[in-house]
């Protein structure tokens, strides 16, 4: 070894650029939703995001559940699975069968438990994450609801294992995130998910913090928040009863409320829209065309005023599952089910609001935190509107560290992840032409160590 000392480290160009960039981060994520909500029953209603499984990674469009926490793939072999991107177990070196079937199968949608990589984008990764490799899809419900993989941002307020095994906790517990909160834009305009910051410029107004109660397991939702209730045109509550408690739904195409008929029967609320059809569904219809009638509905949180939007939203397209030719059918429902919450508020409400969600951290329950969607149909005098209260232990909880960083990006990873992270000189090529490189990351590091040679 004249006078050459050859050192184990890394690739100086490569790896320690990476290691630099390794502190906590964030991600960006584009998300896959409808350009407008049917009741057609062969429309795919619901929202998807690219999560990347396995080594090396494959992405895969899993279906964003905010009322749950599961964490699940299709298998490329299931039996009628829905969707269009599955997860391929054979090709990943990390994936690992935990050989026990999932507690939540039934005959007709099951799988088994697993361990292998997760990726969001960028750095924001996790080895050996459990999750469910769903093998039978059949049932009918579920396929209709739940393409190719479920990603469930709830942590379970009723199990504390598999709230600290949550993708977020993990990540947040590896000291990868910013801060332990994601952004969820549902809009057609930008429809965003962020992971590890709130991104200023997905919202605007001011951000209005309400604690995410679970006080039951027996209630429908375990995502629950007070509202001060629901208005109508005229701007009046609509009498629904007091301490109206709701519930967020990602995969529930309306509003359900305590009793449509209270709407429905006075124009002060409904506005001059006429009477409904009620179809054998018990779906109300109003005559329609694209735009008309406008149909107002209003949820008010913490004193804000959150206007769900018409068009797209609770004005569904003049479809031939209409019950009655030239009639439209609107996403309000009866909430029949006398088990709380009051209300359920599905796509039409999230599609409508900017939405976060301060995940339960040691010290800190939930929050769910609402404003604007950029860009969204709103005027001054909404966005401006200010909250009521704030909730106990904001200071300590809900001061979050604005992102300075560029977001990690899922488009970016699709190709990176595969790829190298940074470039180099190949032999037999000019020094100017750097290429990235194909799992260069998996060869053992040298670095040439020239000191004695200076
Ligand atoms: C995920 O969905 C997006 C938008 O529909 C699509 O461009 C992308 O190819 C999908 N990914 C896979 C793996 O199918
Ligand atoms: C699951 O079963 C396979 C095949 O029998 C075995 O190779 C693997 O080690 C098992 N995994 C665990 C976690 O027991
Ligand atoms: C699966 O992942 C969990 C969580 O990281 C870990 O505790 C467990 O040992 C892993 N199991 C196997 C068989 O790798
Ligand atoms: C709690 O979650 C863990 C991990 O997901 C699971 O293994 C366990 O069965 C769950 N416990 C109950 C009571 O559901
Ligand atoms: C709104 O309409 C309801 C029902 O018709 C009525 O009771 C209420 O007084 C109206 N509010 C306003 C501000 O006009
Ligand atoms: C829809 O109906 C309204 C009211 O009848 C009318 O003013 C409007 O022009 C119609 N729009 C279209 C696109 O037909
Ligand atoms: C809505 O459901 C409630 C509770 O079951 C019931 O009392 C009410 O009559 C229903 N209203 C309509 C319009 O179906
Ligand atoms: C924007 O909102 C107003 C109500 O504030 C509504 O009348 C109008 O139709 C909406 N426009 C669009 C394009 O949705
Ligand atoms: C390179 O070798 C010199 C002399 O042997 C040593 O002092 C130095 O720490 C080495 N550099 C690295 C990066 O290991």
């Amino acid at each position: 070894m004249s006078g050459v000392a050859f050192v184990t480290g890394c690739i100086l160009a490569g790896s320690l650029l990476v290691n630099a960039q390794d502190g906590p981060s964030w991600a960006s994520l584009p998300m896959n939703v409808a350009p407008s909500l049917s009741d057609d029953f062969d429309a795919f209603n619901y929202v998807t995001v690219p999560m990347f499984f396995g080594t090396p990674p494959q992405e895969v469009n899993v279906t964003v559940d905010v009322a749950a926490g599961l964490l699940a793939a299709y298998a490329l072999d299931c039996v009628l699975c829905s969707g269009n991107s599955f997860f391929d177990q054979t090709l990943s070196t990390t994936y690992e069968s935990l050989n026990t079937t999932w507690d939540k199968s039934t005959a007709t949608f099951s799988g088994y438990e697993v361990n292998d990589t997760v990726l969001v984008a960028g750095n924001l990764q996790v080895s050996d994450k459990e999750f469910v490799l769903i093998n039978n899809g059949a049932d009918q419900t579920m396929s209709a609801r739940v393409q190719n993989g479920h990603l469930g941002l709830l942590l379970d307020p009723f199990n504390s294992t598999a709230s600290t095994e949550h993708l977020f906790s993990r990540l947040h517990q590896a000291g990868q995130l910013l801060n332990p909160v994601v952004g969820m834009r549902f809009d057609p305009v930008n429809p965003r998910l962020t992971i590890g910051a709130l991104d200023p410029n997905d919202y605007e107004g001011t951000i209005n913090w309400v604690q995410v109660e679970s006080p039951d397991s027996s209630w429908d939702f375990w995502n629950t928040f007070k509202i001060d209730g629901l208005k109508g045109y005229n701007g009046s509550f609509i009498p629904q009863g007091d301490n109206l408690i709701a519930g967020l739904d990602s995969l529930y195409i309306g509003v359900s409320i305590p009793n449509t008929y209270t709407y429905t029967s006075n124009e002060g609320y409904s506005g001059p829209i006429g009477t409904p059809a009620t179809s054998p569904y018990q779906t109300l219809s109003y005559q329609c065309n694209e735009t008309t009638p406008y149909i107002p509905l209003i949820a008010t949180i913490n004193g804000v005023d959150y206007q769900i939007d018409s068009k797209d939203n609770l004005l569904r397209p003049l479809a031939p599952v209409a019950p009655i030719m030239g009639y439209c059918n609107i996403g309000i429902y009866n909430r029949s089910d006398t088990a709380l919450p009051n209300v359920a508020l599905g796509l039409p409400f999230l599609r409508s609001v900017y939405v976060a969600y301060r995940f339960p951290t040691d010290n800190c329950p939930g929050y769910y935190g609402f404003a604007f969607p950029a860009g969204a149909n709103r005027t001054q005098a909404q966005i401006s509107q200010t909250p009521t209260s704030k909730p106990t232990n904001s200071a300590q909880c809900l001061s979050l560290t604005a992102p300075t960083s560029t977001p990690s990006s899922s488009v970016v990873t699709a190709q990176e992840s595969l790829q190298s992270h940074g470039k180099y000189v190949v032999y037999g090529r000019p020094q100017a032409s750097e290429v990235p490189l194909m799992g260069v990351d998996d060869f053992p590091k040298i670095v040439w160590n020239s000191t004695d040679l200076e």
